[in-house]
């Protein structure tokens, strides 16, 4: 179908995001999780989704699937508009978008076999008879790269690695198009989370998915993203296409958590610069009215702490083609970082 075509029939084109979030904002009584979050994730492409616990992660991804209901804002996925759908609509919806857990074992049912709980995505929405579903679970055994053996086993009886496997093959079953995949690797020994990053990465490109990566630090996320947004208390603070957001850091919240990541390089590692900030996280139920870092902001004590941070919020910004930053003073960040203040890229 030709571009125009599909426009006319309603139908999203290929180009149009697979994704699109403006605004979202959930708030559980007086915890305001997650307020304004807006961006957009195309079909095959991976965001990283970077913050220290409490910052909203989870909750930007359960509200996108609508596990949690968003008190305000919208996403679209596929074209149709998920908050205002009720369960019934989000049903056939709900096979095109899968949540992967940080504990896989404690994500998959400790009473059912392997066999089962790779069946059960296809049993519920009714997708394949019994002998397909069993052609479909030796196929996503294969493709997460497990063998047949485990079939049989409950999942006390996995390795965490391979109930990790499970739990994206279950993901898997019915081919989605969005994968929600929320800190996956940090249960696992640091010996199998490359293996499981990788096997993410070797999915999204094979299957042409598109990748929600939520972790709590920037070294995680670097391989395996496309783009990177930081949260910092329930707002995105920078949004960047990953080279960008590695080498030249805006944000003073991104370049404190870059500094935190070891270089590779022993001799630059040996010159990397911990930039600690003072002091707490606010609340979320007493968040400040200006920006939210004002109170521990390295760059603004630079600057001699001006009024502007914290009278007005800074919204996300765009300052340089596929950078955004929430900061009043991006440029003069820019312009430290041009001056080799910053992390050299790596
Ligand atoms: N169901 C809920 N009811 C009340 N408050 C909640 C609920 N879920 C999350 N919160 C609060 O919302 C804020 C954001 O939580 P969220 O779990 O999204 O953070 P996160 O970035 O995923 O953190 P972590 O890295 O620890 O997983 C926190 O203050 C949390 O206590
Ligand atoms: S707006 Fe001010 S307080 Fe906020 S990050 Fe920028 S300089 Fe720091
Ligand atoms: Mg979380």
């Amino acid at each position: 179908m030709n571009m125009s075509a599909s426009l006319a029939a309603g139908v999203p084109s290929e180009t149009a995001p697979l994704l699109d979030v403006d605004d979202l904002t959930v708030h559980f009584g007086a915890v305001r999780a997650v307020e304004e979050v807006s961006f957009s994730l195309k079909r095959g492409e991976t965001l990283g989704l970077v913050g220290e616990s409490g910052s909203g992660k989870s909750t930007v991804g359960r509200a996108i699937l609508q596990l949690t209901r968003p008190t305000g804002g919208s996403v679209r996925f596929e074209g149709a508009e998920l908050t205002k759908l009720g369960p019934a609509r989000l049903r056939p919806l709900r096979k095109r978008m899968q949540l992967i857990f940080q504990d896989p074992r404690g994500s998959l049912d400790p009473k059912m076999k392997v066999a089962d709980i790779l069946a059960e995505p296809m049993i519920i929405h009714r997708t394949h008879g019994a002998a397909d579903r069993k052609e479909r679970v030796a196929e996503l055994l294969r493709i997460v790269g497990l063998g047949t053996n485990v079939l049989d086993r409950y999942p006390h009886q996995l390795s965490g690695g391979q109930a990790q496997r499970i739990a994206i093959g279950r993901a898997l079953a019915l081919d989605p198009a969005l994968i929600v995949a929320d800190e996956p690797i940090s249960s696992l020994d640091v010996s199998i989370q490359a293996q499981v990053i990788n096997l993410l990465s070797d999915l999204r490109a094979s299957f042409n998915l598109s990748l929600l990566f939520i972790a709590h630090d920037l070294a995680v996320v670097r391989h395996i993203s496309d783009r990177v947004a930081v949260m910092y208390l329930g707002r995105i603070v920078e949004l960047a296409d990953k080279r960008s957001l590695y080498v030249a850091p805006l944000h003073p919240y991104t370049r404190s958590l870059l500094s935190a990541v070891p270089i590779p390089d022993p001799r630059r590692e040996r010159g990397r610069r911990r930039i600690i900030l003072k002091g707490e996280v606010p609340s979320p139920d007493k968040p400040p009215a200006g920006c939210a870092l004002s109170a521990r902001c390295p760059l603004r004590a630079n600057l001699g702490n001006p009024e502007d941070c914290t009278m007005t919020r800074p919204p996300l910004r765009q300052v340089r083609p596929g950078h955004s930053v929430a900061c009043h003073f991006a440029e003069t960040s820019a312009s430290s970082a041009a001056s080799g203040d910053a992390q050299p890229p790596h």
